[in-house]
């Protein structure tokens, strides 16, 4: 557990989670995360962020070993979600700060967790300056990316960003560096999944950040998870990423996730990814039964086209596709084209209930929902493939 230094006097002090998975709905990759915390060495010792709340030891293990906790005279938390600030109470009796800085939507968070504690707290807010002997620390807040209260902490004088959850990935990793993690493939699938199930309802917040993020001269942005971005390289393209990610331009690539009871509906989704792939759509059919939420979430940040099917099942639809259009709701993706189709065997309102699931996510519905009573025949089959025709068309002219 010993600390790495990442610039001169700047030494990673956080942890490998290697088993942690379930983030408020959000399935973590198979292999874990890490939470990022750094120590920047100079008159004043500073602390940024630390860990969840079951990782504290490591991070006082690690810190020790760089100096005395107790030598740590601020600590900034730049977010007050408990993966980042849930070992506060441990840590702040290690180290008693001189000061603890967070920005002012932080405090009532701070309040609210850790009421009745005597802390010398300093609410900050954007534009803040602390000087802490050579180099200064600018804060910068970024409300709602993605909580209320978060904020980012730009060094000038080592051209060093702590961007707190905004750049983040978790990966659980020897590596600390995205360059030196060899799998660049994996890499941006872990961005993109990061991005799509937890930054992707504030876009738009996203999009008006970046050019405060471009103003700063950078050569090393460090997400509180997952892997530092190093060199301008490195961090061109972690930014690039996440314009394109926000814009959510149309892309000729379908989603169709779907339950099924007795294969009828499993048998209309294919045929409906016929339909879409014979009209020139790259399609991906997802079973939510087989594949996870966030899996399924993940999958729509290459579709600019989304299909949902399940049958009617007392009077609704099956509730792995509530939960799964539940959480993609939440999500808000934009600008996307779809359609809705199930089986039936009495009342058949399942299909119609999921054309206003999507309607509800403002996705574009080219047709009405697709029914097929019992088991799909000739002519059911044919309904969805001409479904899968109809939002191929109405992709292209969005793509066009
Ligand atoms: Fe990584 Fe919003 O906590």
């Amino acid at each position: 557990m010993q600390p790495i230094e990442i610039k001169k006097d700047i030494f990673w002090v956080g942890c490998v989670d290697y088993d942690h998975r379930d983030f408020h709905g959000y399935s973590r990759s198979p292999d874990g995360s890490t939470y990022n915390a750094f120590l920047v060495q100079d008159e004043k010792n500073v602390l940024f962020d630390t860990v969840a709340p079951w990782r504290a030891g490591v991070l006082l293990c690690r810190l020790s070993k760089t100096l005395p906790p107790e030598k740590v005279d601020y600590i900034v938390c730049n977010h007050m979600e408990l993966d980042h600030a849930g070992s506060l109470s441990e840590i702040v009796e290690c180290v008693k700060p001189e000061k603890i800085f967070v920005s002012q939507v932080g405090l009532k968070s701070m309040q609210g967790y850790y009421a009745g504690k005597n802390w010398p707290v300093q609410a900050v807010k954007s534009g803040d300056i602390v000087n802490i002997g050579k180099r200064n620390i600018v804060f910068q807040e970024t409300r709602m990316l993605h909580w209320p209260d978060s904020m980012i902490s730009y060094i000038p004088e080592d051209n060093f960003l702590i961007s707190q959850d905004i750049f983040g990935q978790n990966i659980a990793s020897s590596a600390r560096f995205a360059d030196e993690f060899g799998d660049e493939g994996k890499f941006a699938r872990r961005i993109k999944e990061y991005y799509y199930n937890i930054v992707l309802p504030y876009s738009p917040t996203v999009l008006k950040a970046l050019p405060l993020v471009e103003k700063m001269d950078i050569d090393m942005l460090a997400p509180d998870h997952g892997l530092i971005h190093r060199g301008p390289r490195a961090v061109r393209f972690i930014i690039d990423m996440y314009r394109k990610l926000a814009e959510q331009k149309p892309q000729k690539r379908a989603l169709v996730f779907y339950d099924t009871m007795w294969s009828s509906t499993e048998q209309m989704a294919y045929t409906v990814c016929s339909g879409l792939e014979e009209n020139g759509v790259p399609t991906r059919v997802m079973s939510v039964k087989n594949n996870h939420h966030s899996t399924v979430m993940t999958e729509l940040a290459d579709c600019g086209a989304v299909l949902a099917g399940s049958p009617t099942h007392n009077n609704t639809i099956l509730p792995l596709m509530a939960a799964q259009l539940t959480y993609m709701k939440g999500l808000r993706p934009l600008n996307r084209v779809g359609g809705a189709f199930g089986s039936y065997g009495w009342s058949g309102e399942g299909s119609k209930q999921l054309q206003e699931h999507l309607s509800a996510m403002n996705v574009e519905l080219p047709c009405g929902p697709v029914k097929c009573n019992w088991r799909p025949d000739y002519e059911g089959l044919k309904a969805c493939r001409e479904l899968g025709k109809s939002v191929a068309e109405a992709l292209r002219k969005k793509c066009d």
